[in-house]
């Protein structure tokens, strides 16, 4: 067991903690996490972690009750003397503001990367950044992990001849790609338009799909739209079959109510959120044995590299 490290977890994703902790063979440490009245939230660690690497899991996804509980957690470490603080932040919440698509409007990804650094982190772990250029927002190291590493061997776990993969929009398509390269299978790309946020108005689908079996790759779904479009375009364009996989299930509103009543066969994501409730139709795969590997490389100082080979196949 490494005494250096620190590993605490906030309470957006308790669970996917505990996992880590338990792959890591290290324990969580105990913090004291409290609200006043008016919600205002504030963070005692009850263990000393003077000159220790600071570990914190916390996702940020809705309610961003989640950012303020991070960022004052960061604040607690540094003012304790940690010697360095990482963020283990599986689900960059924000992403999606990536850049001023439109006038008189923010780049919310870059303001929490601001937000982070500014309350005192040395280093980000993320997976599946909503775009990759995201990394720049920082002048720390950041850790990008790509979730094909747990999707990749699960479907060629399951044999499917006359695959294609499927990006549901054009923003999806160095992932979809990428999945397609290694996998050496067909390509299609969704052409999505959309009047206002969470609202698909129209998706096409740009390649071959017919008498194929479909997987179709996003890195967010929210209330489910974009995916049961693409799904449902695909099975008119005489798909075979439709499998989803999805890294980061946030599945507001009616989002799980939505993929249940698709013709989506089975949706796959990962642990990076919780999933409010048990669906047939979704199987979740763990990440925490992938991100314990990355926090043991990160303190053994080795190389992480391998996990990157899909993405720069
Ligand atoms: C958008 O570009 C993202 O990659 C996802 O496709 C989007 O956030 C999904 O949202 P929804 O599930 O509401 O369609």
């Amino acid at each position: 067991m490494n005494l250096d490290i620190a590993l605490v977890s906030g309470r957006a994703n308790p669970e996917l903690a505990k996992q880590i902790s338990k792959e890591l063979n290290i324990p969580l440490l105990k913090v004291d996490i409290a609200q006043f009245k008016d919600g205002e939230i504030q963070v005692y660690y009850n263990e000393t972690i003077r000159g220790k690497h600071v570990f914190i899991i916390q996702p940020t996804f809705s309610p961003s009750e989640n950012i303020i509980e991070l960022l004052i957690m960061i604040d607690a470490a540094k003012r304790a003397s940690a010697a360095s603080i990482v963020s283990v932040n599986p689900y960059f919440g924000y992403a999606r503001q990536d850049r001023k698509d439109r006038p008189r409007t923010s780049i919310g990804a870059k303001l929490m990367a601001n937000l982070y650094t500014t309350a005192g982190i040395d280093r980000l772990i993320t997976m599946d950044l909503h775009q990759d250029q995201i990394q720049g927002f920082f002048e720390i190291p950041v850790d990008h992990l790509y979730s094909s590493t747990v999707f990749i061997p699960y479907i060629n776990g399951l044999n499917l001849e006359e695959l294609c993969i499927v990006s549901p929009d054009t923003g999806g398509t160095k992932r979809a790609s990428a999945y397609a390269k290694f996998l050496n299978c067909e390509l299609a790309i969704g052409y999505k338009q959309r009047e206002k946020a969470n609202e698909v108005a129209k998706l096409q689908i740009i390649g071959d799909v017919k008498d194929k079996n479909v997987i179709i790759v996003d890195d967010i779904i929210d209330t489910g739209g974009t995916l049961c479009k693409a799904a449902a375009v695909a099975k008119e364009m005489g798909a075979k079959r439709v499998i989803a996989m999805c890294p980061h299930a946030l599945l507001s509103a009616n989002g799980l109510e939505n993929i249940e009543n698709s013709v989506i066969e089975k949706l796959v994501i990962t642990d990076s959120i919780p999933l409010r409730k048990q669906s047939p139709k979704i199987e979740v795969l763990s990440v925490a044995p992938f991100i314990a590997q990355v926090i043991q490389s990160v303190m053994d100082k080795t190389s992480i590299s391998s996990h990157y080979d899909l993405i720069n196949s």
